[in-house]
């Protein structure tokens, strides 16, 4: 007999209670409507997915300047906290709970997204290899502006902002977005911050502001209710770190006095290792570092998900690609039902297409 949790077992996540570890991972799908406002489509799209132990939201902006993407929603305006409250209100209507996902991209931007056509910000002015698109063409990427110190302070104000607003639209919670290059994990790998102040140099410094805006954001909803993710094998985004066990083992120690509701770690894909990840940091490595509640993702099935929480390095699963293509999905791995095939063309089109659409078993 083992003891080892199932999948289709409650699992307590600081405040959160959820009622299986089959969670739905954070997805950017640009349906947002004009001004980054979410509206009744992606209220539909959340609300058929509510059976997820917990929703995870899309990554949305805390900031005008945190945009790289087409319609992606944000939360910092009035007329997103309304419409995130028809978000919130139909999970919750069908039962589900969910978080936010407080994001800022940081330099995967680019002037035309910017306020002003100004140049995106980062923690040093060093430009991410390859091109993004502006909505209307693929471009380069541009240096980006290394904000100054005295800037930091306003940073944490708007990951503050956003998580007040995001109590306002009626969210469990929320995640802080420190994964797949953007402007947190932008300052804690050293790929990408070559400060030489207090934000920069040793593990200690590079984790600052991720310590700092976790414990701002944790003063609004209480640590509880607060998940944090990282990519510590990611290389999405350009990005690299020359010892990520000691980067994020530190930043983890630090966390686990916090008490969060869970920290979500992804493990190596297949895809980061087509994008030339060699030897990223796996989460099961970190496990050591972190006592509280630990959250994977990347590439899982039903085995391999089993595995983990069996192996004891993970305490619940998020699935991307496999929700976001079966909204029925706890039901259908309870049962070893086959699953739906994900639509790559779809994943960031626009429209009910590849968005509303699945089917479930029933249907
Ligand atoms: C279409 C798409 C959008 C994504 N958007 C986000 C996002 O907004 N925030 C985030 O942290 N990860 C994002 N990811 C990563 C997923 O959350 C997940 O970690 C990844 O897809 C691996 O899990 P999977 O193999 O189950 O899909 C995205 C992935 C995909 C495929």
């Amino acid at each position: 007999m083992s003891s080892a949790p199932s999948l289709f077992e409650p699992v307590q996540l600081g405040a959160i209670l959820a009622p299986n570890r089959i969670l739905m991972a954070p997805l950017t799908r640009c349906r947002a409507y004009p001004g980054n406002v979410p509206g009744p489509l992606n209220a539909e799209y959340y609300r058929q997915r509510a059976s997820a132990g917990l929703i995870v939201s899309e990554a949305t902006s805390v900031s005008p300047r945190g945009f790289g993407y087409p319609n992606t929603p944000g939360i910092f305006t009035a007329e997103q906290v309304a419409g995130w409250k028809l978000v919130t209100d139909a999970v919750h209507a069908a039962g589900g709970r969910m978080l936010l996902q407080l994001w800022h991209v940081g330099r995967i931007s680019h002037p035309s997204y910017q306020p002003n056509g100004e140049a995106p910000v980062a923690p040093s002015a060093i430009a991410p290899h390859g091109k993004i698109f502006t909505g209307t063409e693929m471009a380069d990427y541009t240096v980006p502006r290394a904000l100054g110190i005295g800037e930091i302070p306003g940073i944490i104000a708007e990951y503050v902002h956003g998580a007040r607003l995001a109590k306002e639209a009626g969210f469990d919670g929320v995640e802080v977005h420190n994964a797949n290059g953007y402007l947190l994990d932008q300052f804690l790998r050293d790929g990408t911050n070559q400060r030489t102040d207090a934000y920069g140099g040793s593990a200690k410094n590079r984790a600052r502001l991720t310590l700092e805006v976790t414990e701002a954001v944790a003063g609004v909803w209480g640590a509880e209710r607060v998940g944090i993710r990282f990519s510590p094998g990611g290389v999405f985004n350009d990005m690299r770190d020359s010892n990520p066990l000691e980067t994020f083992g530190h930043v983890l120690r630090e966390l686990d006095r916090m008490n969060l509701a869970y920290a979500h770690v992804t493990r190596v894909t297949a895809q980061d290792l087509a994008h030339g990840a060699k030897d990223g940091v796996n989460p099961r490595e970190l496990r050591p570092s972190y006592r509280g509640r630990i959250v994977s993702a990347g590439g899982f099935t039903r085995e391999s998900a089993e595995r983990a929480l069996a192996e004891g390095w993970a305490d619940a699963i998020a699935f991307g690609t496999s929700f976001l293509a079966n909204p029925d999905l706890p039901e259908r791995l309870r049962r070893n039902a086959p699953l739906n095939v994900a639509d790559s063309a779809t994943f960031y089109a626009s429209g009910p297409k590849g968005y509303t659409d699945y089917p479930t078993m029933a249907g």
